[in-house]
């Protein structure tokens, strides 16, 4: 099985985790777009969805799918998403498409996180894949500068504004030996936005598509 049948086999699993008649909670790329595809057979079933992403929300309308505020409604049943790695606690990196904050937010907001990914995506230890860092641009040096004196090596991503009109810090070489610990580090550097670290709220279940099929794995 290639790449994208493993995402697209994980996709379909994660809709025996969709509570119908609730608000959903839609991660964005390549694994989160084989999910929506797979919502169309159920579209009726969903009252609407918080998308994480201006490409979310209309993938989500071209199928047919109200996309909602999250500030008009109380409760999320069920977030859905990729990651860019996760280890066995279930605490991830994201953001490799630059939409972490909103990810963030619908994340802390979901009663639960389900997470979707291919078997290349599971590590012992977070940091291989670079982390990456919302930053006001304004502060864009200073941050640099502190996340240097963390010991990693940052890398402005060109050319790329977030859905919030900020940048994006990809972090390489840090020592993510404790990531709840490294996650509020990050965040407490004025001018992050936020950081990739999904530690403080990691997933509560993850489906792995690996060659003998999909694996579910709980948060103990
Ligand atoms: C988006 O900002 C990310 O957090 C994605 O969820 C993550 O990069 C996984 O993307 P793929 O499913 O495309 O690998």
């Amino acid at each position: 099985m290639n790449q994208d049948a493993l995402k697209k086999a994980v996709a379909e699993a994660a809709l025996a985790h969709v509570e119908r008649g609730e608000i959903l909670g839609v991660g964005t790329g390549s694994t989160a777009n084989f999910f929506i595809d797979a919502l169309a057979g159920i579209r009726d079933d969903i009252p609407g969805a918080v998308a994480s992403s201006q490409a979310t929300a209309d993938r989500l309308k071209r199928i047919g799918i109200e996309v909602v505020e999250l500030n008009s409604v109380g409760s999320i049943s069920v977030y859905v998403d990729g990651a860019d790695e996760i280890n066995s606690a279930l605490e991830m990196i994201k953001g490799g498409g630059a939409a972490l904050t909103r990810e963030k937010i619908v994340a802390a907001v979901a009663r639960k996180f389900v997470c979707i990914c291919d078997a290349s995506k599971q590590v012992q230890q977070l940091g291989r894949f670079p982390l990456p860092v919302e930053v006001i641009p304004m502060a864009r040096s200073y941050v640099a500068r502190e996340l240097v004196r963390l010991g990693g090596s940052p890398v402005y991503r060109e050319g790329v504004v977030t859905d919030n009109g900020n940048v994006i810090l990809d972090v390489w070489n840090l020592n993510i030996a404790v990531p709840r610990q490294m996650e509020e580090r990050i965040n407490n550097i004025v001018g992050v936005v936020t950081n990739g670290l999904f530690a403080l709220r990691p997933a509560d279940v993850l489906l792995v598509g690996t060659a003998d099929g999909v694996k579910t794995l709980k948060r103990s």
